[in-house]
């Protein structure tokens, strides 16, 4: 087996994966105002930004190669509601970021998350009733009406994040009746009750609204994995385009299972723990911050994604171009 570890050339021709640009997506924090760049501080190097920052972030992306983006608002409390109603106000944060990046970077692909905590006082994904229960149904029309409005604002893609039962297909026939057939979703259909959340939490600041809350009623037991591939099957016949498995290196058993039994276009989520495990490991001087970084990201397209929602998105699409 050495003889063809022996050279680069050798190595070379016989790699298996390969990691690009084209394969990540990248995830992004997005506030009111103007020249705000916040740092989240459990994610170094990620920041919360206003609008102008974002198309900052936007053209670089666009410049690197990246070939989507995925807008995440941190919305302030005064929006925040019982009924999360500012998820579908045409002139929130939200459509209005939409508006403005597909305007100045229409061939940059934007996705957006659909699910209801950074508008709830709660901070959970749905509505919920007298005991905190979180309301399947009467949560998939708001989640429709929040996919519906940005999708009119412009979204690519819009990604249910929620883990309600029969959200795909109550957004798809939703889209459709309003002639919006072009717009593809993304289903996060393999999405755990995880903990390793806690910063992505912080940096909207939906962890104080949730406080000792969790989601273990909707979102999946780690201890599954079945359950995975009945949830991928599922949201397949309510008409999802694209699957996402989240969190990543955890879960790359799943990632496989998904791709090898029902060879649908599959996507994994690096999620902010991972990250801030791999950077809080690196500035300690353990760990190499770019060869463990771009060894996780290979791992996720040999366990079988075709792409990866990722934080390092940037910086890995910085690092293969200084390497070509
Ligand atoms: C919620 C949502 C979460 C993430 C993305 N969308 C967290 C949660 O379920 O509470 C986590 C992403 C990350 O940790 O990077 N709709």
């Amino acid at each position: 087996m050495r003889r063809m570890r022996r050279d680069d050339f050798s190595r070379r021709l016989m790699r298996e994966h390969r990691l690009s640009a084209d394969d990540l997506i990248y995830p992004v924090f997005v506030l009111e105002g103007e020249q705000i760049t916040q740092p989240v501080a459990s994610m170094p190097g990620v920041n919360r930004v206003s609008l102008d920052n974002l198309l900052l972030l936007a053209e670089e992306a666009v410049s690197l190669g990246v070939p989507a983006l995925a807008l995440f608002p941190v919305i302030g409390d005064d929006k925040k509601s019982l009924g999360a109603e500012e998820a579908w106000n045409p002139e929130g944060l939200v459509p209005r970021v939409i508006r403005a990046l597909k305007s100045r970077f229409p061939d940059l692909g934007v996705i957006t998350d659909v699910a209801l905590d950074p508008y709830t006082t709660h901070g959970q994904d749905g509505l919920i009733d007298a005991t905190g229960y979180v309301l399947n149904d009467e949560t998939l029309e708001a989640l429709a009406k929040q996919a519906l409005c940005h999708s009119q604002a412009g979204a690519d893609v819009v990604a249910p994040s929620d883990m309600m039962d029969g959200r795909v297909a109550c957004i798809r026939a939703k889209l459709d009746g309003a002639q919006q057939i072009h717009t593809r979703i993304l289903a996060y259909s393999a999405k755990y009750a995880s903990s390793f959340y806690g910063p992505f939490r912080d940096a909207v600041g939906s962890a104080g609204n949730l406080g000792k809350g969790n989601k273990y009623t909707y979102q999946m037991d780690p201890a599954n994995s079945d359950e995975a591939i009945r949830e991928v099957a599922l949201d397949i016949a309510e008409g999802a385009d694209m699957f996402m498995v989240k969190p990543g290196m955890p879960y790359l058993d799943i990632v496989r299972r998904v791709k090898s039994e029902l060879k649908v276009p599959t996507y994994v989520y690096q999620v902010s723990g991972e990250y801030a495990m791999l950077k809080a490991a690196s500035a300690n001087g353990w760990l190499d911050d770019k060869a463990c970084a771009m060894e996780a990201l290979l791992s996720f397209k040999r366990a079988g994604a075709d792409g990866i929602l990722t934080y390092y998105a940037l910086e890995a699409a910085r690092w293969l171009k200084e390497d070509a």
